[in-house]
């Protein structure tokens, strides 16, 4: 992972913007298939646990979509530090450390996914406005499955907390 910005400005161009964005995503998917595992391992609630499951290789396959789209751009698939990412899943870590009652959790780790996914939704949407901007249009296609594939995720997160997890929390 390297670090931009420190001595110089790295970012001179709108392309130069594009592909630190597209590191910084990359970075946040990589730190997200590390994160998921230990999600499902805290959730009890079967739904959940299965769709985090579904999710995770889901997250792989954004990964390799996004090394696909390095290769197409003639990039190196490289991350940088997406300090954004690492704070979401660190509260994810000290909310679940701190919440005894399995149900609660179940609430708790839903509330994190969900910021996990409107923070990709956010990255993707405007990544894809980019590439179209810039004329990067191969991009577009492979970014816009993956943005479908986080917004149906928290759809997906948002009727199971409001019909099942959120329900058995606040009995
Ligand atoms: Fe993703
Ligand atoms: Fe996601």
């Amino acid at each position: 992972m390297t670090t931009m910005g420190l001595f110089s400005k790295d970012i001179k161009s709108m392309n130069d913007l594009f592909e630190h964005q597209l590191r910084d995503i990359y970075y946040a998917e990589n730190q997200i298939v590390k994160a998921l595992p230990k999600m499902i391992e805290k959730a009890s609630n079967t739904e959940l646990r299965n769709g985090f499951s579904e999710h995770l290789e889901q997250t792989k396959n954004h990964v390799t979509r996004l090394e696909q789209i390095f290769e197409m751009q003639d990039l190196t698939p490289e991350g940088v530090d997406c300090p954004a990412i690492d704070g979401i899943i660190e509260e994810t870590d000290e909310i679940s450390g701190e919440v005894d009652d399995k149900r609660v959790l179940d609430a708790a780790l839903i509330a994190a996914a969900q910021a996990v996914e409107h923070y990709e939704i956010a990255r993707y949407g405007t990544l894809i406005a980019w590439a179209r901007e810039l004329g990067r249009t191969d991009c577009v296609s492979p970014l816009e499955k993956t943005l479908e594939e986080e917004k149906a995720t928290d759809e997906k997160l948002s009727s199971l907390a409001e019909t099942n997890v959120n329900l058995k929390a606040a009995e």
